[in-house]
């Protein structure tokens, strides 16, 4: 992984005009991969995240025995192992900046009879694992770690003869539940996940996908029960990534700030597990329609066009956070140029993102002129229609606050800088191209 620090400013620009299409969606790019392992015989993905994370992703699965290779532009053929089939990696695996690429495949080792060591870069060395092991322990896994908290590096023994269980996370996370019903493949019986707020769905539908028997019902007033039926036999399908709805909140919160854009954003997936922002945006006032709704790949799409509008400050509830878990760093820069207050609540989870992104927003606002405070797990920004900008933000190996900060410079009255944007191929290849083509003063 390049580590080349890479600054960067950006400044206030004229009206952002363009029709762009963001790169695949990250959840689901992943998950490809993953579950293209544990499949038998030739899956073929179209539409690829070519990102770090996904790359790092894609040779722990090639270190796991699968056979992974890139056919063509964003096209990509992996022949899976099978559940279960998995051989013992020679060296550590090592997920860079991925939580998800790193917790997925601990679910997926969990239920294989081998012994792997699972690492990634400090930003991943810091973030809790322990969510993950306690149920996979359960499952029959066993874990030692050099350090305390259930931290990386740890080295993971799978099951040989892996135990179905009823698990309920304690927190929303797509990630717990995601390596349960992964670890689950290889157990007999049911594995069930009782979620109190559904979290993206994306791995159950590509279980689906890949012909698992998955029952998903509610549980509570926003839960959801999801039980797989173990020792499916995945049969491979083809898989066409979307554009990653995530990734196209940059664009879109450039669009609205900058006076007099106009952008259309190609084939955004609209899962409505993933679209907390777009609610949200639209209850600030944003001009943020869905044009040519479809459905490809087994997921809804649609293209966005969003016109730079007037917005107003608003509360966002706790229960929408999952839905939007990503965004809030974005939907802050959002705020900054609404009139009015906006709280956002219920973001305990930002603490442990790729870095504590709720800190790391507050400083990203507050370095830039705008007003800015967090109480208890609330961010309360005080817009005022504008931001001062001239501030250095401190991306702590964070993609999204990163992006988020170049986005904010170009509606600010003095250019905003950013002391490293490398992190930002993790997830998103080519923004800053991208965000040139469109108007962007990026330099
Ligand atoms: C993801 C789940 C979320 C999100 C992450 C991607 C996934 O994490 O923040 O970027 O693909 O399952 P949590 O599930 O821990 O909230």
């Amino acid at each position: 992984m390049d580590q080349d620090v890479a600054p960067l400013a950006a400044r206030r620009s004229g009206a952002l005009k363009g029709r762009v299409r963001v790169p695949g969606d990250k959840s689901i790019s992943l998950r490809s991969l993953i579950l293209g392992a544990l499949t038998v015989g030739e899956t073929r993905i179209t539409g690829m995240l070519e990102g770090e994370d996904a790359l790092s992703t894609a040779n722990a699965m090639k270190a796991l025995g699968a056979t992974v290779e890139r056919t063509g532009d964003l096209a990509w053929r992996i022949m899976g192992v099978g559940v279960g089939g998995f051989a013992e990696p020679r060296a550590p695996l090592d997920f860079g900046n991925s939580g998800t690429g790193c917790r997925l495949a601990m679910g997926a080792v969990a239920g294989c009879p081998i012994t792997a060591i699972f690492d990634g870069d400090a930003s991943l060395r810091s973030r809790p694992m322990r969510r993950i092991l306690d149920p996979l322990e359960k499952m029959g896994a066993r874990t030692r770690e050099q350090a305390d908290g259930g931290r990386l590096p740890l080295t993971m023994q799978g099951a040989r003869d892996p135990i179905p269980v009823v698990y309920e996370p304690p927190v929303a996370s797509a990630q717990i539940k995601s390596a349960v019903l992964l670890a689950g493949l290889a157990a007999p019986g049911e594995t069930m996940v009782i979620e109190k707020e559904a979290t993206r769905d994306h791995t159950e539908r590509m279980l689906r996908h890949f012909g698992a028997e998955v029952r998903v019902e509610p549980s509570g007033a926003h839960g959801r029960r999801v039980t797989l039926k173990g020792q499916p036999e995945l049969v491979p399908a083809p898989i066409a990534v979307p554009a990653d709805p995530s990734s196209a909140s940059f664009p879109l919160v450039a669009a609205l700030i900058v006076p007099g854009s106009e952008l259309i954003l190609e084939g955004v997936m609209t899962n409505p597990l993933r679209t907390g922002l777009f609610t949200t945006l639209r209850e600030m006032g944003a001009s943020l329609e869905e044009l040519d709704r479809r459905t490809e790949g087994g997921e809804d799409v649609a293209d966005l066009r969003v016109r730079f509008s007037a917005l107003k400050g608003v509360e966002v509830p706790a229960e929408r956070a999952p839905t939007m878990i990503d965004e809030y760093p974005v939907l802050a820069v959002a705020a900054s140029f609404a009139e009015g207050t906006t709280r956002m609540r219920g973001l305990k989870e930002l603490r442990v993102k790729e870095s504590d992104r709720l800190a790391a927003t507050a400083a990203m606002l507050r370095n830039n002129g705008v007003a800015v405070e967090i109480e208890g797990d609330d961010l309360i920004v005080q817009g005022k229609g504008r931001a001062a900008g001239g501030g250095l933000v401190a991306t702590h190996m964070d993609h999204r606050i990163a992006m988020a900060a170049l986005v904010m410079g170009l509606a600010s009255e003095k250019a905003v800088n950013v002391d490293d944007t490398a992190f930002i191929q993790t997830s998103f290849p080519g923004f800053v191209a991208m965000m040139r083509r469109i108007g962007g003063e990026l330099s």
